[in-house]
């Protein structure tokens, strides 16, 4: 089935199995409302760019500047750019030839790590495990990331499924997940600074951390103004660590309007979840975003979503509450704000139908 959105405009038998009208070229499913659909000629979102070496090794004047910008960025809408990361970008550079390699596998390939319906990890495509009834025009590998090293890991989970086969894969996913990992704990160190919470504290939140890290994969479609490649939604995790390939695709909501964030390969777009949101008791915005697929090049991104683990309660510090009172969220763990912001979405019939 999925070789109908990859092949669309290649072998119209198929097509047309598959409900694509000839004209069209694009099934029916993935026609989005009008509403939905994408616009070109879109204005970029202003985000500042955040040398992350200055601020570590920088003198006051330069910590102070960037507590300032990123305190703005995160109270508007929540996104920031992360240059001057100390990620190897040859790793990253790694991470990209994986999935080239992984997505253009044969269907029966990726369908051995299938992603289960209510599962977090796993290949998903269009037509598996799909709540939503306009479908995104992209396929996904979402592959977990425990700090805890105790626990199973992401090499661990392509090893389960491939064996030694694609233990290449197992590698970089798992050296991708301990570097975005150690830099997920630097970012939420940075933001307890904005903040003036004591360093330690988010960290401690973070340092066992239970990840997901997914890595989506947008092939060209021949009528991009249709359809969506991932619809628009808010991260329920906490920080999402992006980085794009060099095709554009990200948008985002803000003053009533889509925004792009052209893609700069060498920086990772940082944006704030809904549960970091809760912890600054709502201080900091977790903002509406989708991404957009176009005619001419596939597309891909991987999302490092940094999570608390599993049992660890989320509960905005005092010194938050204190200075922006009352507090608003209850007390809550990652997984049940997860199964929540799913029913959320799968209740809703017209509006934000595509979680993640
Ligand atoms: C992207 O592919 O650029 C964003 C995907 C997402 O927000 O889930
Ligand atoms: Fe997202």
């Amino acid at each position: 089935a999925t070789e109908c959105m990859m092949n669309s405009g290649r072998d119209s038998t198929q097509r047309v199995e598959f409900g694509c009208s000839e004209e069209s070229m694009v099934p029916e499913k993935f026609v989005w409302p009008d509403e939905f659909k994408p616009k070109e000629g879109l204005p970029e979102l202003q985000v500042p760019h955040i040398d992350l070496q200055k601020f570590l090794s920088g003198n006051q004047s330069d910590i102070e500047e960037t507590i300032r910008l990123v305190d703005e960025a995160c109270k508007k809408h929540g996104f920031f750019l992360l240059v001057n990361h100390g990620v190897d970008m040859e790793l990253v550079k790694k991470l990209h030839e994986c999935m080239e390699e992984f997505f253009t596998f044969p269907f029966d390939v990726k369908q051995k790590a299938q992603r289960k319906f209510g599962e977090n990890f796993g290949y998903a495509n269009s037509f598996i495990g799909r709540f939503s009834n306009k479908l995104p025009w992209k396929e996904t590998l979402s592959v977990p990331y425990v700090a805890d090293h105790q626990k199973s890991t992401a090499h661990d989970f392509i090893f389960q499924i491939y064996g030694n086969e694609l233990s290449h894969h197992g590698k970089v996913y798992q050296e991708c997940g301990e570097v975005l990992s150690e830099l997920g704990l630097k970012i939420v160190e940075l933001l307890g600074l904005c903040l003036g919470v004591p360093k330690e504290k988010f960290r401690k939140i973070y340092e066992d951390n239970e990840s997901i890290m997914r890595l989506n994969y947008y092939p060209p479609c021949e009528k991009p103004e249709l359809t969506l490649g991932t619809g628009p939604h808010c991260d329920p995790t906490s920080i999402t660590i992006l980085h794009q390939d060099h095709v554009s695709g990200l948008q985002v909501y803000v003053d009533d309007e889509w925004h792009t964030i052209p893609p700069t390969t060498d920086s990772f777009v940082i944006n704030i979840g809904d549960t970091f949101m809760a912890l600054t008791n709502g201080v900091y915005k977790s903002c509406l975003h989708r991404a957009v697929v176009n005619c001419k090049e596939s597309r891909k991104s991987m999302a490092f979503f940094l999570n608390p683990a599993a049992d660890k309660v989320v509960r905005a510090p005092d010194e938050v509450v204190e200075k922006n009172p009352p507090r608003k969220f209850p007390d809550f763990t990652w997984p049940m704000l997860l199964e929540l912001t799913q029913k959320f979405y799968r209740s809703d019939s017209n509006t934000l139908k595509a979680f993640i």
